[in-house]
């Protein structure tokens, strides 16, 4: 089976079951400043999980592109992926287990669907704690469904619980779906969770909760279901292969790499590990740069540099001498093209291209910097005798070298095994027990430092969309406002290119050549609060994408909608497609608006900083 048609048999199944098809949005979560990038199926839906109306309905499917950067260091085994597709059903305070695996069970196995043979499958549900307890209902449904109740785990909260996808938001116990990729004479009596040809292909979360701030479960309003299938894993499966990158959607990829590099993937574990960070890398800087972000030294733009340098890095490993990342994208452009038209284009390729170069002046800068300690006859790090035959460096495994190297890899991006390489060429030979041990060293800093950043970043996941704090709904319906101000005074080549919004402050980015000067400010700011004043309905109303663009609402016509968008108009000041949450009125909003800063973001786009005090 090949992955497009996987997605459409998904898609097709959950439509036989009165679901609405509705498309991926783009990875950059719209609004929703608690996480980097959407990182499941379920991501984008959170408001609609959390009780908004979906314009589509309480049933709901799709194929969504996803990116984890959690566990990047990961990369390289058989299973693991920066960028994902998660095929997934939803329903939202519909239906609910009975259902939902059933509907899994008839989808994995049915001959007109998967057909999958029946022995070769097991499950696990949740086994109960102190937040929630016991499935016994699912556990029954699968028995009932003819699970042997060997093959059905009962498993705690970090096997059967999911979510919430930022720090808050809806979660809930679920059950889990493994398939034997072994031989079929072979497969077990019992589900051993230990077992790797156990592959994971299918979640079903039953999302009862939300997590809030305090890190309380509280009990949702209404009881959705969440599943996701992981395609590549699935699409692995399928084919008989216990390693995915075996599958179509990376296997062009790798062969590419063969022919760059004169390498083989099966001659070496390190070659094929090398390979498969490549492959996974520069898919997902693809991707990411289709949906609109730059290489850069913070957040987003700060995980698209490192996936780009972590993968030209593998490529010089395995020999690769000139740039050659675009040669992968272009491959990645010919898989994906069909289905994610937004990753065709030149714009990857320019990104990549630039970065690349960036990349190799930084390399020689780092090489120039190192070629001074290994010089330096007084140096602490290194004390070169002359003359040809091979030497032993005078690298004391001491904090110094480790600092040292640090330094390199943080200021140049040289990372510790390339000065290693780099002494090699130098004719300096380490002996193993001090590399070890500078190398442990190294790794302890390495270390901190990682704890540091993700105490920082954590701090950034505070609030946001799932707490639906009623500020945020505020601000929410502040940027509808200020953007139809910045059209009004700006003109009307003015559109919103990205927005964060927590409850202190709004932070908005918008397409515009120039500094505003004060006075263009300060209009943007009275247009703002006159609307606040005006104390105007903000009504909501369904229409389709056509429909909503003929009425004149402000929206990237551009961008994929479902058949079906929400509008928000506040009669007299905006008309936006959008899919909310907003107050009802704009004298719901308390305070004076300001803005507090306004700058340049990237090339022609601006970004604003405003607050309601
Ligand atoms: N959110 C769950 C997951 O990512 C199910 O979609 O596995």
């Amino acid at each position: 089976m090949i992955a497009k048609e996987l997605r459409q048999k998904y898609l097709d199944f959950f439509k036989s079951k009165e679901h609405a098809i509705i498309p991926s949005s783009p990875l950059v979560p719209e609004n929703d400043p608690t996480t980097l990038f959407i990182n499941s199926g379920m991501h984008p839906l959170v408001p609609y999980l959390m009780g908004e109306k979906h314009p589509l309905g309480k049933r709901l499917t799709d194929a969504q592109k996803c990116i984890r950067t959690g566990d990047i260091d990961e990369v390289g085994d058989t299973t693991h992926h920066t960028f994902f597709e998660m095929l997934g059903n939803w329903s939202l305070g519909d239906y609910f287990k009975k259902e939902a695996i059933s509907w899994s069970f008839e989808f994995l196995t049915s001959p007109e669907w998967l057909g999958l043979d029946k022995k070769r499958l097991a499950c696990s549900v949740f086994e109960g704690d102190v937040d929630a307890s016991f499935d016994e209902e699912a556990y029954n449904i699968w028995k009932n469904l003819g699970m042997p109740e060997k093959k059905i785990a009962k498993l705690p909260k970090k096997n059967n619980w999911w979510g919430p996808a930022g720090i808050t938001g809806p979660c809930g116990g679920d059950t889990e779906m493994f398939y034997w990729v072994g031989d079929l004479d072979k497969v077990p009596e019992s589900f051993n969770d230990d077992n790797d040809l156990w592959v994971e292909i299918w979640n079903d979360v039953f999302m009862e909760f939300n997590k809030n701030a305090e890190g309380k479960y509280e009990k949702l309003e209404k009881q959705n279901v969440d599943t996701g299938m992981g395609l590549e894993r699935v699409l692995a499966a399928l084919n008989g292969f216990s390693d995915n990158y075996r599958t179509e959607l990376f296997w062009p990829i790798i062969q590419k790499i063969e022919e760059l590099s004169g390498k083989k993937y099966d001659e070496s574990p390190e070659i094929k590990k090398a390979m498969r960070i490549i492959s996974d890398h520069i898919k997902a800087s693809a991707f990411i740069i289709a949906d609109g972000v730059s290489p850069s030294n913070t957040e987003r733009g700060y995980i698209l540099r490192r996936l780009i340098r972590r993968a030209i890095r593998q490529g010089h490993l395995l020999g690769i001498k000139n740039n050659f990342t675009i040669e992968i994208a272009k491959v990645v452009q010919k898989i994906y093209g069909e289905i994610y038209p937004e990753i065709l284009g030149e714009k990857v390729f320019n990104i990549l291209e630039e970065e690349e170069n960036k990349f190799r002046k930084t390399l020689e800068n780092g090489l120039k910097e190192f070629e001074k300690y290994l010089s330096n006859p007084e140096g602490n790090y290194i004390n070169r005798k002359v003359g040809d035959e091979l030497q032993q460096a005078n690298l004391y495994p001491n904090d110094d070298t480790a600092n040292m190297m640090f330094n390199l890899y943080q200021t140049y991006g040289f990372p510790i095994e390339m000065v290693f390489e780099e002494l090699e060429k130098a004719n300096i030979g380490i002996d193993n027990d001090k590399r070890t041990k500078i190398e442990s060293k190294f790794n302890e800093k390495l270390k901190q430092h990682q704890e540091l950043s993700r105490t920082a970043s954590v701090g950034m996941f505070k609030g946001g969309l799932a707490d639906n704090k009623e500020e945020t709904t505020q601000l929410h319906t502040v940027a509808h406002l200020m953007l139809a101000g910045l059209r009004k005074i700006l003109g009307n080549h003015v559109h919103q290119k990205g927005s964060n919004i927590n409850g202190e402050r709004l932070r908005f980015d918008f397409s515009h050549p120039d500094k505003m000067t004060e006075e263009q400010k300060k209009a943007v700011e009275d247009f703002v609060n006159g609307a606040i004043e005006s104390k105007t309905e903000v009504v909501m109303e369904e229409m389709t994408p056509e429909e909503a663009k003929n009425a004149g609402a402000e929206g990237e016509f551009g961008h994929k909608y479902g058949d079906k968008v929400k509008v928000y108009s506040i009669e007299g000041y905006s008309k936006e497609i959008c899919g909310g949450p907003h107050v009802e009125n704009t004298g719901d909003i308390k305070g004076v608006f300001k803005i507090k800063k306004e700058e340049s973001s990237s090339a022609g786009v601006r970004r604003i900083k405003a607050v309601v005090e």
